[in-house]
């Protein structure tokens, strides 16, 4: 019998894959363990989950790590996170190894300096890996992303640098965080969760959504293909009809 990974045809891979990585916390209550488990190993699963993405050959992945509204969870568990970040998810040997160009989107401001240098440190030092471009949304919003570019967008006019006539859909695109790649084609969410919780809501305007009760640290390789076999057997019909697509 085929394996899940053999049922892929890689002639019409998503080019972009956004992963909402729910369930962490759930995960550890439910082994009996403190929330911080589940966050780790919720990190150590990303660069698993990285490691199928790249070698199936996706060209982008986007991890939803951390909402601008998480700030607002117990700040043990925030400082936890914080401190996991810098210690494990930005484990930068794992880019270099897999040819990973690594980069991170989100309000910046609210990140500690010491956060924020090994982020670029890990950013130039895979600049030139040529393989999956990787994402970290990180003190990341999708309401605070458009609300950046629209406050970008009214300077530029006000300069004289744009005229609000020419303000289109992909003037709009090219001042968001995420104008270096391609809209999310699926957009996977595990846990059991049925929203986007301010993940790249003008970006996925047109995404495949897929659901998946697995908590997110034990959503593996074979749940990735499911995904991608799920997302295969879609129709995009981007607003025409069935008819129209066949031809
Ligand atoms: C996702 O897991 C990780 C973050 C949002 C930081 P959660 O921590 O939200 O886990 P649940 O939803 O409480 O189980
Ligand atoms: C969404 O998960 C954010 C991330 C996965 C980073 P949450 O657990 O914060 O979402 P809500 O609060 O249940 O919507
Ligand atoms: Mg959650």
């Amino acid at each position: 019998m085929a394996t899940f990974k053999e049922l892929i045809n890689l002639e019409k891979l998503p080019s972009h894959v956004a992963i909402i990585m729910d369930g962490n916390g759930r995960w550890a209550k439910k082994r009996g363990l403190e929330r911080s488990k589940g966050h780790e190993a919720g990190a150590a699963n990303a660069h698993v989950i990285a490691e199928v993405a790249a070698e199936l050959g996706i060209k982008y992945l986007t991890l939803y790590t951390f909402s601008i509204e998480n700030w607002s969870r117990p700040d043990k568990e925030v400082k936890f996170i914080m401190k996991l970040l810098s210690e494990q998810l930005l484990e930068e040997d794992i880019f270099v190894k897999n040819n990973i160009k690594f980069n991170v989107i989100g309000d910046f401001s609210l990140l500690d300096p010491d956060i924020m240098k090994s982020m670029n440190h890990c950013i130039q030092r895979t600049a030139t890996n040529t393989g999956m471009c990787m994402t970290l949304a990180l003190s990341y919003s999708s309401q605070w992303e458009i609300t950046e570019a629209v406050r970008n967008i009214a300077e530029e006019c006000k300069e004289g640098k744009l005229k609000v006539a020419d303000i289109d859909k992909d003037c709009i695109s090219q001042h968001l965080k995420t104008s270096y790649m391609p809209d999310p084609d699926l957009l996977i969410r595990t846990a059991n969760e049925y929203r986007l919780s301010n993940c790249l809501l003008w970006q996925s305007a047109y995404s495949e959504l897929y659901f998946c009760e697995k908590y997110w640290p034990d959503f593996d390789g074979e749940d990735f293909y499911k995904a991608i076999i799920d997302y295969q057997g879609r129709e995009r019909r981007f607003g025409k009809t069935s008819e129209q697509i066949e031809i």
